[in-house]
């Protein structure tokens, strides 16, 4: 028996869309005015690359959204997402250097790694598993560990000058200790009500 016409075009199209969804979907519209250390090999922004990510666990991908003043992005418990794409050290460290890229954002305006993984039931505290990469390039300094802390933009960029640095290797993996990290304004984490950190793509 043959199938109509419609649905043996829509059964041939369908592999095909998934495999390019897997690939291009997700990616973020925010605009970064500061810290473009920051924007991977291929000039993507921070936000960019952990939207890519946060879509590898998403049907229909994702994009990452600017924050509001004084805002902050929400947990994955928080924003439902507790998956391998976002607990995991990458993402966080991805998170925060999203939020430290855009205007009047300051190093109270993410959670430390310790907020971030609550509510994770497996959470990589130094890379990432269970994740396709393909496709997605993430900057060495994301790998750095914070051990609970927040993440600090100074031992970041330093990790990143020391990759301009050194000649020959371009993976490589600094693993400079975050030091005891700096303590977040009460501000930032008395309220339970981050701003939603991305809406899905249509
Ligand atoms: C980014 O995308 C969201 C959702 O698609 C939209 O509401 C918002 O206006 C966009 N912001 C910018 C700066 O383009
Ligand atoms: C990284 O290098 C830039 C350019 O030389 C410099 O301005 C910045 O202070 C350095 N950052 C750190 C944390 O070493």
């Amino acid at each position: 028996m043959q199938l109509p016409p419609l649905l043996a075009l829509a059964a041939a199209l369908l592999p095909a869309a998934h495999t390019a969804r897997a690939q291009t979907s997700g990616g973020s519209n925010v605009t970064c005015t500061y810290a473009f250390w920051e924007f991977n090999a291929l000039d993507e922004s921070p936000c960019f690359v952990w939207g890519q990510l946060q879509s590898q666990c998403l049907t229909g991908g994702l994009t990452v959204t600017p924050l509001l003043n004084a805002r902050y992005y929400s947990p994955p418990s928080l924003s439902g997402q507790v998956n391998d794409c976002n607990c995991n050290v990458v993402s966080y460290n991805l998170m925060a250097a999203c939020s430290w890229c855009q205007p009047n954002i300051f190093t109270n305006n993410w959670v430390t790694e310790n907020q971030w993984k609550q509510g994770c039931t497996n959470y990589d505290a130094s890379g990432i598993s269970g994740v396709t990469l393909s496709g997605i390039s993430i900057p060495a300094w994301a790998y750095l560990p914070d051990n609970g802390a927040s993440w600090d933009p100074d031992t970041a960029e330093a990790a990143f000058n020391a990759t301009l640095s050194s000649s020959g290797s371009s993976s490589t993996h600094s693993s400079t200790a975050a030091g005891t990290g700096s303590t977040p304004a009460s501000g930032g984490s008395t309220s339970g009500a981050g701003s939603s950190p991305s809406s899905p793509a249509s």
